[in-house]
């Protein structure tokens, strides 16, 4: 079986900046050929600022009706288009929606109840880090993880933390989650939880620090935009611990919350 390296969890440079064409040649260095890039907006429309943007040259296509990736031909990579939702109740990934929609509401119930069909799916990010789900909802958690897919149990930017917040992930991981099915509410479909090792980049230069390998995807994803999340979502919801590369992302997370300080706290 063919394995290729994957890290959906890249925010474009410093305030979601970035050339289309750099983010490719950076992502094919790390990641290598079928790899597969997730370059996630914020409560901002990045992606589709870069996808659109002038920088972008290399030969490329939008996959399918929905315009949720690029698959560029020349290194069999994709750029995936994804979403860190911030709601009040801790944040979350989620991949599959369309270009130009994102999830507005920062109400977690209606947020996640916009994903109602199956054509998404969706995993909770840095959950014992700052914003973490877990670290907001407590044991709250365990009764909802039926509506994710997966599990960032190694954030590398969450390396920082001199709580051990990934430790303390992997541990809940192992007591709560680890081979075992769990119903997702909105669509009654039973599946495991996969584990997974993600950046939460902030700059071009640390794209694919950390990552997971799942199995490539088929040719058929190049231009189907439900094939691409839903053979997506099948390898993540089966990756485990073994499946993760793990390298910290301190400098990168550092430089970032004291952009985060400087932008809100005293610019306002
Ligand atoms: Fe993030």
């Amino acid at each position: 079986m063919e394995m290729v390296n994957c890290d959906l969890h890249f925010h474009a440079g410093r305030h979601g900046r970035g050339n289309f064409d750099d983010i490719v040649r950076i992502g094919c260095e790390r990641l290598g050929r079928g790899g597969i890039l997730g370059l996630v907006n914020c409560d901002d429309y990045r992606y589709e600022n870069i996808v659109d943007g002038k920088g972008r040259s290399i030969e490329s296509y939008e996959i399918g009706d929905l315009l949720n990736g690029v698959w560029v031909p020349e290194h069999d990579f994709y750029v995936v288009r994804g979403q860190e939702v911030f709601s009040e109740s801790g944040h979350f990934l989620v991949f599959g929606f369309p270009k130009r929609t994102n999830i507005e509401s920062k109400q977690l119930y209606f947020a996640l109840e916009v994903c109602r069909d199956s054509s998404h799916f969706k995993g909770l990010d840095h959950k014992d880090y700052k914003s973490g789900m877990r670290r907001v909802l407590g044991k709250a958690l365990d009764r909802n993880l039926g509506y994710f897919d997966f599990d960032e149990t190694f954030n590398a930017s969450a390396e920082l933390s001199i709580g051990y917040a990934n430790a303390t992930a992997q541990a809940h991981y192992d007591s709560v989650i680890k081979d075992r099915e769990f119903e997702n509410p909105l669509t009654g479909e039973s599946h495991k939880i996969g584990e997974v090792a993600f950046t939460d980049a902030h700059s071009l230069g640390v794209i694919g620090r950390s990552y997971t390998r799942v199995e490539a995807l088929p040719e058929t994803c190049r231009d189907d935009s439900l094939l691409l999340i839903s053979e997506l979502k099948d390898r993540l919801r089966v990756a485990t611990r073994k499946d993760q590369v793990r390298r910290p992302n301190r400098l990168d997370a550092a430089v970032h919350a004291f952009h985060l300080v400087v932008t809100n706290k005293i610019l306002g």
